[in-house]
């Protein structure tokens, strides 16, 4: 077993997933703000270290994806990757600088973050990060995504993967097909799959280790604004469809990201994947809203109240923990 497929495994093995707290600045000012929190660099961090050292995190939480700031931040003098290793959990890593407009289909968006990359990594790499995440996203409609955001999206994702490779990081391969819109579930279906055969013909290209990478996909579902809403088992047969269909056999496992579905929907979504799971793959979560929205919501009109925010966030990791091993259900949800 290659050292990066170990780490691969003790990140997402077990019942453990993913906490994706790797929202920019941007994007993390949207959520405090949407509660009535002011996103100051301090207040980013007193909610981060309340979910990073939370009881969930030693057995529910393999792995947490970190933003630039936070992983040079300390907390009470103790640097925040070395509280996510104290709690048993590996530090990771977003490594991309975001999703700008892509030249010559200016409707569509290209992950930068190529340029001085080996570099960057490499001090990551110091700072205690064991894994990375780089996020290629896609939008659909009839025309979309076209061939020019498939192939320049997935050549990005392999680039970087072959040198996170390099530095000894496990990376994650997340090509995120956006649920906006009011393409059916079939559709999403079609393009997801051609869109993850397109990263791995690329990945197979670049020479990644493919037992050392963790894809992290959307779910199959319809468009947020589809008429035609399926069923949670046909969301979860349609994904393990897709990921047969798409992800070569090499690779250890696949942790969902959540994509704007609800908390429970989440949840409900990956037990019935993992109940019905047919392939070698373990099927996990990487989720950003679906792990904080509640816990967030919770912090933000009790402050004070730690062990009361850590409470509502360890009930959430381990729904999704059951649920990654398809022993989830609503009694245990609502116990
Ligand atoms: O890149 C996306 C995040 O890591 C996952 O966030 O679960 O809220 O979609 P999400």
């Amino acid at each position: 077993m290659s050292n990066l497929n170990k780490i691969a495994l003790e990140i997402i093995s077990n019942g453990k997933g993913i906490l994706a707290a790797d929202e920019s600045t941007g994007t993390m000012t949207k959520r405090l703000e949407s509660v009535g929190v002011s996103s100051t660099s301090e207040n980013r961090l007193s909610f981060r270290n309340i979910l990073f050292s939370s009881s969930c995190m030693k057995k529910y939480i393999g792995g947490v994806i970190l933003y630039d700031e936070t992983i040079r931040q300390l907390y009470n003098n103790i640097k925040i990757p070395e509280i996510i290793s104290n709690m048993g959990s590996h530090p990771g890593i977003k490594v991309d600088t975001g999703a700008k407009v892509l030249a010559g289909s200016r409707e569509e968006k290209i992950t930068e973050g190529l340029d001085g990359l080996r570099d960057r990594l490499k001090e990551y790499h110091s700072l205690g990060a064991k894994f990375t995440k780089w996020r290629g996203v896609y939008i659909i409609s009839e025309k979309y995504p076209s061939k020019l955001s498939i192939v320049s999206n997935a050549h990005a994702l392999a680039r970087y993967s072959a040198i996170v490779q390099e530095c000894n990081m496990v990376p994650i391969v997340e090509p995120e097909v956006l649920m906006d819109g009011n393409h059916s579930a079939n559709d999403c279906l079609k393009k997801t799959t051609e869109v993850i055969k397109k990263c791995f013909d690329e990945l197979i290209l670049h020479n990644v280790d493919l037992s050392g990478i963790i894809l992290k996909p959307n779910m199959i579902l319809p468009g947020n604004n589809s008429k035609k809403k399926i069923s949670n088992k046909e969301v979860a047969y349609l994904t393990i469809e897709c990921l047969k269909n798409s992800v070569p056999p090499e690779v250890p496992g696949i942790a969902f990201l959540s994509g704007g579905q609800s908390e429970i929907e989440a949840t409900e979504n990956l037990n019935l994947i993992n109940k019905n799971n047919n392939t070698k793959f373990i099927m996990t979560f990487s989720y950003g809203r679906a792990l904080q929205q509640s816990a967030l919501k919770y912090w933000s009109t009790n402050p004070d109240d730690i062990s009361g925010t850590q409470k509502v966030f360890n009930h959430r990791a381990e729904m999704n923990s059951l649920a990654a091993q398809g022993k989830w259900s609503n009694q245990l949800e609502n116990k």
